[in-house]
């Protein structure tokens, strides 16, 4: 369940169906997705990928992504703070990034171009989020360190991270405040 934070203004939607007019707003696509059937903590990338299958497919034709892969990031993934340091700072990319939450949680924080209030956006479990090319963003992991989602790409080969050097994510603390993490 994602929660979308607006910091300066002092706001916190919970609701879905607000977080998604929201977003919709400054130009970001979120959804919820179910599994068409339940599936094992340790299911396979095929598994997920199958589970998902129609969703995946629906986004394919919209967006224009030709691969889907499954990544798994946990607290033992070799050189994870290394990894982590490219994506948390302010940087936009050529490609959408596109990730679908199946266990652990993340951290997107998103400076809309329209020059609105930076908004933090939690996702968890069943969040599909869509951060269209160009966007500026930066992303952190939570406390649990965990993260495995599905990924849809436009590119086989992936994008890699233009920055933009503002420093703009020193202003915002790359904490969450999930449910999952109110009673941690
Ligand atoms: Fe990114």
């Amino acid at each position: 369940m994602a929660v979308l934070n607006i910091t300066d203004d002092n706001r916190k939607l919970t609701d879905p169906a607000e977080i998604r007019d929201y977003l919709q707003g400054i130009g970001l696509d979120y959804e919820q997705w179910e599994p068409s059937h339940p599936l094992a903590e340790d299911a396979t990338p095929e598994e997920v990928l199958e589970a998902y299958s129609v969703e995946i497919e629906t986004l394919k034709q919209a967006g224009g992504y030709v691969t889907a892969d499954v990544i798994n990031i946990t607290p033992d993934t070799p050189n994870l703070d290394a990894m982590l340091n490219k994506f948390n700072r302010e940087h936009w990319h050529d490609e959408d990034e596109v990730r679908f939450i199946i266990a652990g949680h993340g951290l997107f924080h998103i400076n809309p171009k329209n020059g609105g209030p930076v908004v933090g956006i939690e996702v968890g479990p069943g969040d599909l989020l869509v951060v269209p090319r160009g966007t500026y963003h930066w992303f952190d992991l939570c406390g649990d360190r965990r993260v495995r989602a599905i990924r849809l790409f436009q590119d086989p080969a992936g994008w890699t991270p233009h920055y933009t050097g503002s420093s703009k994510e020193q202003g915002y603390v790359p904490l969450c405040f999930g449910p999952a993490f109110v009673t941690a």
